[in-house]
């Protein structure tokens, strides 16, 4: 059996990396230079945060072949990598999953990755199974599921018990304004089974930072800028409270938002773009926020009345 499962409290997350070449301008319209970025991989690891995750997905390979470029100046046991199979673009082979895996590993240069991922519920009696052969071959160390919904998770939990291993992770939208998780018991579930509870998109891909607004806007002509764009007005009261807590601690809205998902016993999965994030994930570590303070970001987040739901995501 493998080793339990043990990670940084935030995990970074690269999907922007694979936008659309080097310097971004696609779904997130951010400008990263390989020279940035380097400075991202390089000061993250000496924080102590070497947990990245990607897809084979992101930027249809981009994003791994940069990130397993930067981390090439490192040495493997300085950092761990999670990565994913797509069913959306498996192939017709019998082995769509160890295909898609072998192309991860040569992207990311390395044999092995350290937590691998179904990255969502397809068929899940399908494609879960085709994880035991690449666990049993130490290629991927340990496995989880994503925006896979309580049922889905239990069954793959089911399959992958028959061999001798389990669902070590859950990886699913979750933040203030996108609570469905908690809302079905996913949470829960995941608490009382040792699983551990990863939330991508706590800032909302920068509509919580409180560095955008209507004046402010996010990047014109990106995806995300067509989605959050028309609801920042809706966001501006969540957001000041969100920087009023952080003012008080000597820190940022997007910090307090990332110390609201470590309060709530999940993985924060932040998408990393600046150097100077780094600085700001060891920021939000620090903060601690109250009962009370949770409860009125909570009820201000419901107030947005926003559906930030991925149009990837099914509700759970
Ligand atoms: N499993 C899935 O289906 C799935 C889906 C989505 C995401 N994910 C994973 O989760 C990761 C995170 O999601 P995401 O990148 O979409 O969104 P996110 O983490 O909610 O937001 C990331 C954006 O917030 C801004 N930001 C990041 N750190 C900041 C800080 N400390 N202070 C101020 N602004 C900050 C950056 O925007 P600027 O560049 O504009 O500053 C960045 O692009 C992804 O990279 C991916 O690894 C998984």
């Amino acid at each position: 059996m493998t080793k339990i499962l043990k990670t940084p409290k935030i995990a970074l997350g690269t999907w922007a990396w694979g936008d659309n070449g080097q310097t971004g301008n696609g779904y997130f319209g951010s400008t990263m230079t390989q020279t940035d970025l380097q400075e991202v991989v390089d000061n993250a690891i000496d924080n102590g945060l070497t947990l990245w995750d990607t897809a084979a997905v992101y930027g249809m390979g981009h994003s791994e072949a940069v990130l397993g470029k930067l981390l090439a100046t490192h040495s493997r046991s300085e950092y761990q990598l999670s990565t994913k199979f797509t069913p959306q673009i498996a192939s017709t082979s019998t082995t769509p999953v160890a295909d898609m895996l072998e192309d991860s590993l040569d992207r990311l240069g390395t044999d092995y990755i350290d937590l691998y991922w179904i990255h969502n519920p397809a068929d899940v009696a399908k494609w879960t199974p085709q994880l035991i052969p690449l666990l049993q071959a130490g290629k991927i160390k340990h496995v989880g599921v994503s925006n896979h919904n309580i049922d889905e998770i239990k069954q793959a939990n089911e399959i992958l018990n028959e061999a001798g291993f389990r669902v070590e992770a859950v990886q699913n939208h979750y933040s203030l304004l996108y609570r469905s998780s908690e809302q079905a018991g996913i949470l829960e579930y995941c608490r009382e089974n040792g699983i551990q509870f990863f939330a991508y998109m706590v800032l909302e891909q920068g509509a919580l930072t409180g560095k955008y607004n209507p004046e402010n806007p996010l990047p014109a002509g990106s995806d995300r800028a067509a989605i959050y764009n028309p609801i920042l007005p809706e966001l501006a009261t969540l957001t000041a409270e969100l920087g009023k807590i952080g003012n008080s601690q000597g820190a940022t809205a997007a910090e307090v938002a990332t110390a609201w998902a470590i309060a709530k016993g999940t993985t924060p999965i932040i998408g990393i773009t600046k150097p100077e994030y780094i600085d700001s994930e060891m920021r939000a570590l620090k903060i601690t926020l109250s009962d009370k303070q949770i409860e009125t970001l909570e009820q201000l987040a419901d107030a947005a009345q926003v559906d930030t739901r991925g149009g990837w995501e099914h509700p759970m």
